[in-house]
């Protein structure tokens, strides 16, 4: 069974004194569920220090939002996984659909980041998506195939076990309009039987193992609905992420659709 997986990307946003307020608020209500839910957030980088202190012992985990292909050297503005690590860090995005765009990271860097990760023994978030011209032209497996397939070519099929893969298509990322249910469990089970059709035949097939989590406008009105789906294995959040009663009510979603809440769990 796979365990479901909340994740909080703060992207640029915060600061010193709303880090705190937010987390003051958020931890009481993540603590409910975070036996059920493996929990993380991922704050930007000047803030990982104070966001781990604030976790302190919580189970809650901390995360980043990119890393660096390299171990170190010459390369301003990036930071390595081994940095990230040291800051206590569990999880590190990698491709998320702002660095694609924004800053031109190819299907290849990004999978030279996702190897970085994962050979620090962190847990890359392979994130993949198509845009809106790209769905409009039925691009949207092709595309989400190739974003994979880079990273298995990278690493190797196996080792693609040792992340998680959300998708978040490009036009449903704070734009308020969601995928609608059908829409993701298309791609989603597209994604496992992907994976699983793609298993060379020494390799065990690790498609049923690999946690899958929807991205893109995710909010309390509609997180039931997705978590719902049989393919779909959490969330990663942006801007509801940023409110913590909002956040909190999203991993409280997550908890009823995995169907084990935390006063179960403890009952039983
Ligand atoms: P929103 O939840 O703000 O749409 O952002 C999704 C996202 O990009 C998470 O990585």
């Amino acid at each position: 069974m796979r365990k479901p997986v909340l994740i909080g990307n703060w992207k640029m946003n915060g600061s010193l004194q709303a880090n705190q307020a937010l987390m003051v608020r958020l931890l009481p209500r993540l603590r409910l569920y975070r036996k059920s839910v493996d929990l993380a957030v991922c704050p930007p980088l000047p803030y990982l220090f104070q966001v781990r202190d604030l976790l302190g012992y919580t189970g809650i985990a901390l995360g980043a939002q990119n890393a660096s292909a390299f171990v170190s050297g010459a390369y301003t503005g990036e930071v390595s996984a081994t940095m990230l690590q040291e800051m206590g860090c569990r999880y590190v995005l990698v491709g998320h659909s702002e660095r694609r765009t924004l800053y031109g990271e190819s299907n290849q860097e990004v999978a030279a980041r996702f190897r970085a990760v994962m050979n620090l023994g962190l847990t890359p978030v392979l994130c993949v998506g198509e845009s809106l011209d790209e769905r409009e032209t039925e691009q949207t497996s092709s595309v989400v195939e190739s974003q994979i397939q880079a990273v298995i070519d990278e690493v190797g099929f196996s080792a693609l076990a040792n992340g998680v893969v959300a998708y978040e298509p490009v036009w449903a990322i704070g734009t308020g309009r969601t995928a609608t249910p059908e829409q993701v469990s298309v791609v989603h089970q597209n994604i496992r039987g992907f994976i699983a059709a793609n298993a060379p035949e020494a390799s065990q097939d690790i498609s049923e193992g690999l946690r899958i989590i929807y991205g893109g406008s995710v909010k309390p009105s509609n997180a039931l609905d997705l978590f719902s789906l049989a393919d779909v294995d959490g969330g990663l959040i942006g801007g509801a992420s940023l409110h913590a009663e909002d956040f909190g009510s999203i991993a409280g979603s997550l908890a009823k659709a995995s169907g084990i809440l935390e006063g179960e769990c403890e009952t039983h």
